[in-house]
């Protein structure tokens, strides 16, 4: 048998099996339990999240034999078809590539009609953002009052592309990216429906690179099983995925907050020769602090899971482990400093040197607050020797001129 690939192999085809998108589940199982079903849905949110998915299962849940019903049987004629996209009645439709006038038309034309087996005629209309205006003219009175045997459902990943005057005539679903949890949790299944074992951390970097996407997260898990076999190391999973090695990032943070320059430099070196990008070493760097700093900050368990909730169960106790005994203010100063050089490293025409030297200063930042306070009784003295600032001359404070926002990497 041919290969399939896992994220067309584990499609759920019931809404209990889909991960996250609970508010939708709830809302669609609701209106079909009530027999309240729109006669136009769009579900509008990021790529791979279920959209197409979602459509499916209600196109299902409204044709099952059995039905209408939120939990379709899987079994009918009706359900198998949908499932296999041969069903007569049910139309799946690529926006992208019918979105001329015409194409509207002959749905027009068609939605007349009685469905030939089914209990509703279903339109799929994915990607209906590339649909043109005058396609869109074409549609709206179909739309208004489509034949009571006739619903549509939109999907689009640019909702603010649509006309004001189709939004109106929809109901409106907002996707969510999947939470880290709910996803880790199904890759988990999913591994060990295809016998195949990752750690909780290799997981947990796939899901922190797909972004809240499933597909992108299944994609990348076909990859490093067909890369590595099925149970590949850490370093094995993040090499696939071109990633930073959570471990090799916790070694260089454990290095600067240590200020062992000889641990840092070796460990830049085995980065260096395994052709990592700086720039994103950096920004993984950068978050280690922020989560180190948040390990440190936060004491209480459950609101530190909450605000760690990107990490797997044994990196959050490493984080915790390593931010205990260390000043949080040397904590926010190594953050600020290599936040600060994600640019500059990833502009310099030496990469490797620019880290190297960024991290370095890390090693030889002075104890924060005795410089914090220095520089404060600096300041009180050159106002009293001075009088008042320039505006806009030297009013900023060093601290804080360095002090960025905080963005989030992932
Ligand atoms: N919420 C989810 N629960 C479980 N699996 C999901 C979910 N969302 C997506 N997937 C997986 O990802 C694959 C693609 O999902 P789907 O086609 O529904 O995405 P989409 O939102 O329509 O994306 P696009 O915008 O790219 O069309 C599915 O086959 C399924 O394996
Ligand atoms: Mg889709
Ligand atoms: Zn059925």
């Amino acid at each position: 048998m041919s290969y399939v690939v896992l994220a067309r192999k584990y499609r759920p085809q019931s809404f209990d099996s889909m991960t996250g998108q609970e508010h939708i589940v709830r809302t669609l199982t609701n209106a079909i339990a009530q027999g309240r079903v729109a006669h136009a849905y769009l579900f509008c949110g990021p790529r791979g999240v279920g959209k197409t998915t979602a459509a499916r299962v209600l196109a299902r849940a409204l044709n099952c034999e059995h039905g209408p019903t939120a939990t379709p049987c899987g079994v009918c004629q009706a359900c198998r078809d949908i499932a296999a996209g041969v069903s007569l009645d049910v139309s799946e439709i690529d926006g992208a590539s019918n979105n001329g006038v015409e194409d509207v038309r002959q749905i027009r034309e068609r939605v007349t009609y009685l469905p030939q087996r089914e209990r509703h005629k279903i339109y799929i209309i994915d990607e209906v953002h590339m649909l043109t205006t005058q396609a869109f003219n074409a549609l709206l009175k179909t739309l208004e009052e489509p034949p009571e045997h006739v619903k549509f459902i939109f999907a689009t990943t640019e909702p603010q592309k649509l006309p004001d005057t189709i939004l109106s005539r929809c109901q409106r679903h907002n996707f969510r990216r999947i939470p880290a949890a709910s996803m880790a949790k199904r890759l988990n299944e999913i591994l060990t429906l295809e016998n195949a074992h990752l750690s909780d951390r290799a997981v947990s970097l796939i899901v922190r690179q797909s972004e809240g996407g499933m597909r992108d997260a299944l994609s990348m898990l076909d990859m490093v099983l067909s890369a590595c076999g099925s149970s590949p190391s850490d370093e094995d999973v993040a090499e696939a995925l071109g990633a930073i090695d959570r471990n090799a990032a916790q070694t260089l943070c454990g290095a600067l907050i240590q200020r062992d320059a000889a641990a840092m430099l070796t460990q830049v070196e085995a980065l260096y020769c395994r052709g990592v990008d700086f720039k994103r070493l950096f920004e993984e760097l950068a978050l280690q602090f922020r989560n180190l700093l948040v390990a440190r900050s936060v004491s209480d368990p459950e609101a530190r899971k909450a605000a760690l909730g990107d990490l797997a169960d044994s990196e959050r106790e490493a984080a915790v482990e390593m931010s205990k005994n260390v000043d949080p203010a040397q904590l926010a100063r190594l953050f600020d400093l290599v936040h600060g050089a994600v640019w500059d490293v990833s502009r310099a025409a030496q990469p490797r040197l620019a880290a190297e030297v960024a991290l370095l200063k890390g090693i030889h930042l002075a104890p924060s607050q005795s410089v914090a306070s220095a520089i404060a009784r600096v300041e009180a003295l050159t106002r009293q020797l001075t009088g008042p600032a320039v505006p806009g001359s030297s009013a900023v404070s060093p601290i804080s001129a360095q002090a960025r926002p905080f963005r989030p990497f992932h």
